[in-house]
């Protein structure tokens, strides 16, 4: 989604400006640009596509300034082009600007009367403009971006500086992530930017500002003011943006640099929740008392809705706590009834997605304790939540949710046995059990990425497909809906997943001999039905690809292909069966050519509704 950089710098600061908004092009973004002001005079060069094409037209048209902004766009309103791509400028205001002003229209029409002419289809022009508009009738920059926030609706971050004022930058958050950056007397500046990644280069003390914020700065520090423009001090703290690894490695791209991770990221995160001495879950830090607990809420979007099903599976099933999920951009519009002392858990890599942010604030009025499993330990949803389960994944770049996914799977399976214990329905003898085949995972991983060479052979055939569907049962349905989606979103393969028995209520019309079918079937106590399921299609002419543990005689009908999964628990086979999907969907896209890390049309972040 949109990123945001802003720099006040003692040297000029346009290639800073670019290299902060290499560090933002993870989130997703289809055209760029940065604007300066030097001399008094404000400049701005941009660039449809990637940040290269924006690279080039400044070698051949530089921009000097020791202040400026700058802005990876990923297209809301408005086609990817050079014309839409900010910054936008109104009579020597330039505006950076990430999310929505959802009355941009009704603004729009009442600038035009103004006269004002529009140059681009974005609704952030409206800011430019309403901001020169006040400057045109006397208001200082100050007053004019603080009555401009006042018209503005709908969830945004947004960086503003001004023509002949080369010591200014107003920023300002309504919903999207906004962090300040403050420079030491080595490294004089103050930085802004969508996130603390962007500004890792320049400095580690950071703040973030709360909702509602507005923040006025200069080279040397930051005045900040909440909604009510009473000044106010937001903590600075240490980031640990520095001393995270971006890099692929030796890997050709993040998503499989990331897929190989998992044995590693998955050991770190159960480490945190698990004593390996004693093979029990450590979640002493958690105060709730999950015994009296009436439900839990589930809300998440994405893969990470994906894994809230799996973790419903695997709560109610071992912790006998019953749990509703829901996908955050329909659960608050639905006005939920909340039980009377519940608890929210909101499930989210990047702890900034604007629709789970959203239902946290609903589940909060509705006094309901929030929890979080979040990935990224300064985010929103992290410091909004009144308790947080990290996922410790370390940065995810790949736009393709991989390891933050399995490292959710490994916290809601620990999270299920700590509930269990709570409940009364683990005792201590099935504690331990289910705690070993948890720490049996991170090896098991690792046996499976042996096998990669396999599915890379077998992805060849998925790439000629026009459509794949995925089935699954119990805790392999997530998992089924996980392939289809990294399937789409990488390879831009139509694909769907259902619940295997849900397959003759319609979706068998699909099959004929050119679908091919991939069946996620564990030899667990649902295999049989999955197996019947598998013949019906296989009845038909599908192209059964059966992932499994089991032996291929076992389908009882012709299969394609198998991939043959390590034996374990079944309360752990969904983390093991994330690693072939993921790596099926891999390997299509990297057959067809895709841009597997930034896929088109999709964002990192997804910051706006
Ligand atoms: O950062 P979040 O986990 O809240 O993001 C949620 C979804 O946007 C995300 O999982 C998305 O579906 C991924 N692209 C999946 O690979």
């Amino acid at each position: 989604m949109c990123g945001i950089v802003g720099i006040i710098g003692s040297s000029p600061v346009a290639s800073n400006l670019v290299d902060a908004l290499k560090r933002l092009e993870y989130r997703g973004y289809d055209s760029a640009g940065i604007a300066t002001i030097h001399d008094g005079h404000l400049m701005r060069r941009r660039a449809k596509g990637k940040l290269r094409f924006l690279e080039n037209k400044l070698k051949d048209e530089p921009l000097e300034g020791l202040i400026g902004i700058g802005h990876t766009r990923w297209a809301t309103h408005g086609k990817p082009t050079e014309v839409n791509a900010h910054p936008h400028v109104s009579e020597g205001v330039s505006v950076v600007h990430n999310g929505i002003i959802e009355n941009f229209k009704t603004l729009r029409v009442a600038l035009e009367k103004d006269g004002y002419v529009f140059e681009t289809e974005t609704d952030t022009e409206v800011i430019a403009h309403l901001i020169a508009s006040g400057l045109k009738a006397g208001q200082s920059p100050e007053d004019a971006v603080f009555f401009t926030l006042s018209q503005l609706e709908g969830a945004f971050a947004l960086a503003v500086i001004f023509e002949g004022h080369e010591d200014l930058m107003i920023g300002a958050r309504r919903g999207s992530p906004f962090a300040i950056g403050y420079g030491d007397e080595d490294e004089p500046g103050m930085y802004v930017g969508s996130d603390a990644i962007a500004l890792a280069p320049f400095t580690n003390r950071v703040a973030y500002l709360e909702d509602g914020d507005f923040v006025v700065l200069n080279g040397t520090g930051a005045k900040i003011y909440d909604q009510d423009r009473v000044e106010v001090q937001r903590k600075i703290s240490t980031s640990m943006a520095q001393t995270l690894v971006v890099d692929k490695g030796n890997h050709r791209h993040f998503m499989m640099k990331e897929i190989h991770e998992q044995p590693d990221v998955i050991s770190r995160t159960l480490s945190h929740y698990i004593d390996l001495a004693s093979e029990r879950v450590d979640f002493s830090a958690l105060d709730l008392d999950f015994k009296s607990l009436p439900r839990l809420t589930v809300t998440a979007c994405g893969t990470a809705f994906y894994a809230g099903l799996v973790g419903k599976y695997l709560i109610e099933k071992w912790g006998g706590l019953p749990v509703d999920v829901d996908i955050a951009s329909e659960f608050r519009y639905r006005e939920p009834l909340m039980a009377e002392g519940g608890a929210a858990l909101f499930i989210s890599q990047s702890g900034e997605t604007a629709d789970s942010l959203a239902s946290l604030k609903y589940c909060k009025a509705k006094n309901q304790k929030i929890l979080s499993i979040v990935n990224v330990s300064e985010s929103s949803i992290a410091r909004e939540s009144d308790e947080v389960l990290p996922t410790l994944a370390g940065p995810e770049i790949g736009v393709a949710s991989t390891k933050a996914f399995t490292c959710q799977l490994t916290v809601l399976a620990a999270l299920a046995i700590h509930i269990g214990k709570s409940r009364g329905v683990i005792d201590e003898a099935l504690e331990v059990k289910l705690v070993r085949s948890l720490v049996e995972v991170p090896r098991l991983i690792s046996e499976l990425l042996t096998e990669e060479k396999r599915i890379e052979e077998i992805s060849h055939s998925l790439s000629q497909a026009r459509d794949v569907l995925y089935l699954g049962r119990g805790t392999s349905f997530p998992i089924a809906l996980e392939g289809a989606l990294k399937l789409k979103e990488i390879s831009y393969i139509h694909a769907e997943a259902y619940a295997a028995g849900e397959l003759k209520h319609g979706p068998i019309a699909l099959i004929d001999e050119n679908m091919p079918v991939i069946v996620v079937a564990p030899e667990d106590e649902l295999f049989d039905k999955t197996v019947s399921n598998m013949q019906e299609v296989a009845a038909r002419g599908g192209k059964i690809i059966f992932i499994s543990d089991a032996e291929a005689e076992r389908a009882g009908c012709e299969i394609v292909d198998q991939i043959k999964m390590p034996k374990c628990h079944p309360f752990v086979a969904p983390l093991l069966l994330a690693i072939p999907v993921q790596l099926l969907a891999y390997y299509t896209a990297v057959h067809m050519g895709t841009d597997v890390d930034q896929p088109r049309n999709l964002a990192k972040s997804v910051t706006v509704e």
